[in-house]
This record gives C-alpha cells, structure tokens and sequence, in this order.
C-alpha cells in the first residue's frame, strides 16, 4: 500500500548517485502515495526543513535530486548511504494529463532547464509511450541532468558546450508547427517558464508550470511562499495557465527568505543564478 507522511518519517538512504560535479540523487527503499509534479520536506534533525521534487519513484522506492546551494544541501551532500533523513509529504499540486494525450490523438511538449529537471523526470517516464518531445537546457553541459536517462531528447546549452546553442525555446514555434502540441509541461528557471507560458498563450496551447517559491511549511499554514494571492506549497507547485494568467508575479517578482518582495533579477542573483 502506498503512503503518504503529514508527520517526518526517519528513513535510510540506499543509495547515493553523482549525476553531476554538484548536484546528486538520494535514494530510498519505500513507496509513497505520489503524483508528478508534488514535492517532499526533507529534515535534518537540528538543522532545518526544505522542499525537494521526487526525481524517482517506483512501486517499492523513491529518490529526490540535490543541487548543492547553501548550508542544508551542502549537508546533505555530504551524507553517507545508510544514515538516515526525516521525510515529509508528498505534497502539493501535480502535473494533470489531459485525454486527448492518454488516448493518443493529442502531443505534448516538457521542457526542463538546470535542476528544474528533477520535477519532471517522473512525468516524462509516465509519458513515454506517448506523443511527447522532450527539450532540456542547462547554462553548460556539466550542468544538464539526466540526459543519459532517456532516448529522444534535444539538450541545450547556453555556452553550446554541448547539444544546441541556445535554449530550449529557441524551437518551440518550428516544433509546434509539426507536431500541434495540446499541452506543454516546465520547470527551471522562472524566466524560462515564463517564455513558455506566454507561447503557450500566443497558440492556445495549455501550459503547465511548476513554480518554486521560498517554503517553510509545505502545507498552507506560514504563508511564506505566497504568489498573488496562491499559496505555492499547496495550490501549486504546478499550476496551469488559467492560475498562472491570473499571477502577476509570476515571471516578475517572488519573496526573499525574509519575506521581502523582490524583481525575478534580484531574486536570482540572490539564489546565485
Ligand atoms: C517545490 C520545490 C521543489 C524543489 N525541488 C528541488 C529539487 O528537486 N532539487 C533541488 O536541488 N532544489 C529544489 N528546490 C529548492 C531547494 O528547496 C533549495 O535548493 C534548498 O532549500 C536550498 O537550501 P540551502 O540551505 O542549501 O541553500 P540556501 O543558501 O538557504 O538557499 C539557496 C536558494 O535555495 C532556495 N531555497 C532555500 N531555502 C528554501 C526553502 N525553504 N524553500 C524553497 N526554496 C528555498 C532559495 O531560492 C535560496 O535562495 C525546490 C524548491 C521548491 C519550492
Ligand atoms: S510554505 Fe507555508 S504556506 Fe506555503
């Protein structure tokens, strides 16, 4: 039977992967009641509680992805395989797969940039067997996740270290002409998300994007990740273009740690991209 934990559950890390020079996946031997596009808080007793996307999810396990930023993902990348890590969730709002991509007449589109990938890899595994192009940008080539994880990708890079030069919505017009996309899925930088959303509008195309906004309880109680008037942690993350047309910060401003309200520019230079 499949779980779901409103209280931190204590569990063992299995296994630890380097997917890049700083960023890595922990690995655990549970199932969990989950959905594409919810979130997990993971603790580290004494220290403090922070969201992360589930990268991997099977009948039997699950795994969340870590860019190393500050103090808590440091830690945790320099955790061990078998100490153990308080779990929390899932929660939140997932991706919604329309029929007309389930009975195969419609096409979708996921379009993943740096570490943003880590809330998509479940969603692509889910649609594989559909019509569904897969686009992944990073800024270089040490920074694009998961490329070895699936047949049939475009990756990009912004320096052109590797796959095209550019990013992921350089195509999307040359892409959307051939295959008529019904729906198109994002996370990553909120920039890129937000160029997505507004082609998204442009040609009527539903959009999906999953925002990240500074989180303290995961659950719709502090406040803290509030976008006009929608609470990230349990509205979202994911929200599709009705919520997100009706969010003026989306794309232009999000909260600082100490809730000060900021421009995207600021905010990224704060999170150091
Ligand atoms: C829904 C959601 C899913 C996420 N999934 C992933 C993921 O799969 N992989 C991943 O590496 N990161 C993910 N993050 C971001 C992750 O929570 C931060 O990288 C982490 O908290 C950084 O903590 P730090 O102490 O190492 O760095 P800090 O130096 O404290 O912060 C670095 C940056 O991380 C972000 N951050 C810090 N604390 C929080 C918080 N409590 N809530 C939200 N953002 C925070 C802020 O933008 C901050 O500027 C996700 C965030 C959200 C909201
Ligand atoms: S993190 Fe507390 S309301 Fe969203």
């Amino acid at each position: 039977m499949n779980e779901g934990f409103e209280q931190p559950v204590m569990m063992k890390i299995d296994k630890i992967i380097d997917e890049s020079d700083d960023t890595k996946s922990f690995m655990f031997r549970h199932n969990l009641d989950y959905n594409p596009g919810q979130f997990i808080m993971v603790w580290l007793p004494g220290i403090d509680e922070k969201p992360f996307a589930i990268s991997s999810f099977g009948e039997d396990f699950f795994g969340f992805t870590v860019l190393a930023r500050g103090n808590f993902t440091k830690l945790l990348h320099n955790m061990k395989q078998g100490e153990q890590i308080g779990i929390r969730g899932p929660f939140g709002h997932g991706f919604s797969i329309p029929d007309s991509i389930k009975d195969g007449t419609g096409s979708a589109c996921i379009i993943g940039g740096g570490c943003g990938m880590a809330s998509l890899t479940v969603l692509i595994e889910k649609l594989q067997d559909y019509n569904t192009t897969i686009l992944i940008g990073a800024t270089t080539k040490t920074k694009l996740l998961f490329k070895n994880r699936y047949k049939d990708i475009t990756l990009f890079t912004d320096d052109g270290s590797e796959g095209r030069n550019g990013y992921p919505t350089d195509i999307l017009e040359d892409l959307h002409k051939k295959h008529k996309y019904n729906i198109i899925y994002t996370c990553g930088p909120e920039i890129m998300m937000y160029k997505v959303y507004e082609f998204c509008r442009k040609y009527n195309i539903q959009c999906e994007a999953s925002l990240e906004r500074y989180m303290k309880c995961g659950i719709g109680i502090c406040g803290q990740c509030v976008c006009d008037g929608q609470m990230v942690c349990k509205d979202g993350p994911v929200f599709d273009s009705q919520a997100l047309g009706k969010m003026s910060d989306f794309g232009s401003c999000s909260l600082l740690k100490s809730g000060q309200r900021v421009s995207l520019k600021e905010y990224g230079e704060w999170i150091g991209c």
